[in-house]
């Protein structure tokens, strides 16, 4: 589904150039569940960017189900991030003051679909993102965190991606909360086929994926496949 090679992605302050990714090379198969850890500024976000479609890289190529994303334009990226991919970003970038039905509906307004259609849509990204029904009519400043969340992540299935991309989507959530957000996360990719790329520092949440990329300064340190973890039974 994912190829990348030789990714490289500078960043130009005033005078200074600075290269966030210095020749990333990767390729992330249908269906896996990939964490991506890091330290902080290793260029995990600006990855998570270039494979979302939101930006492209300074050079090297990205292959997204067959098509060249590498070069382009703005509208063609918009249109692969509508079909394909969804985002939840750790600052979840709700409208606040507006319910929760009508922040997961939104995406859905450019794309021409009925109102009732949005609705029935939304409200079943928002079940399947495990919010109870109650708080659907709830503003988005009266949720927890822990259900904003839930709320982020509905936004992001609400068109239905075959790619779903999250950065520290459990970054603010306690560990609890972040055991329910996960589990959302593994749902969508063992039992619905959703390829899903997570960005993450805590390795007990890295360690749920099928595998994980470490980035360091801009480079792929370390390509790891997560050992099948063994249920003993003690008795
Ligand atoms: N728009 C930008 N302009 C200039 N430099 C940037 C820009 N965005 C990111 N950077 C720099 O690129 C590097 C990588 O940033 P990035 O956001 O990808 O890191 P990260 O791994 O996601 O870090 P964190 O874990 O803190 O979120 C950092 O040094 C950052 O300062
Ligand atoms: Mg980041």
């Amino acid at each position: 589904m994912i190829e990348i090679k030789n990714i490289i992605k500078t960043y130009k302050t005033g005078d200074v150039e600075f290269n966030a990714l210095n020749g990333v090379s990767f390729t992330i198969a249908d269906g896996e569940f990939v964490a991506i850890m890091g330290p902080s500024g290793s260029g995990k976000s600006t990855l998570m960017h270039i494979l979302g479609a939101l930006d492209i890289p300074t050079s090297g190529t990205y292959f997204l189900d067959g098509k060249d994303v590498s070069t382009m334009t703005d509208d063609e990226l918009a249109d692969i991030r509508k079909d394909k991919i969804g985002f939840v970003f750790q600052s979840f970038n709700l409208l606040p003051r507006t319910t929760v039905l009508r922040n997961v509906m939104l995406p859905l307004i450019y794309e021409g679909i009925n109102a009732s259609e949005r609705e029935a849509r939304a409200r079943k990204s928002l079940l399947l993102a495990g919010l109870d029904e109650g708080h659907f009519k709830n503003l988005s400043n009266q949720l927890s965190g822990g259900q904003i969340q839930r709320v982020a992540i509905a936004r992001a299935l609400v068109n239905e991606p075959s790619l779903i991309l999250a950065d520290e989507p459990t970054g603010n959530l306690d560990s609890k909360t972040s055991e329910i957000v996960l589990a959302t996360f593994k749902k969508l990719n063992k039992e619905l086929g959703r390829t899903v790329v997570l960005i993450t520092h805590e390795q007990d949440i890295a360690e749920h994926a099928d595998r994980i990329l470490f980035i360091k300064d801009g480079l792929l340190l370390e390509d790891k496949i997560n050992q099948i973890k063994k249920t003993v039974n003690q008795k």
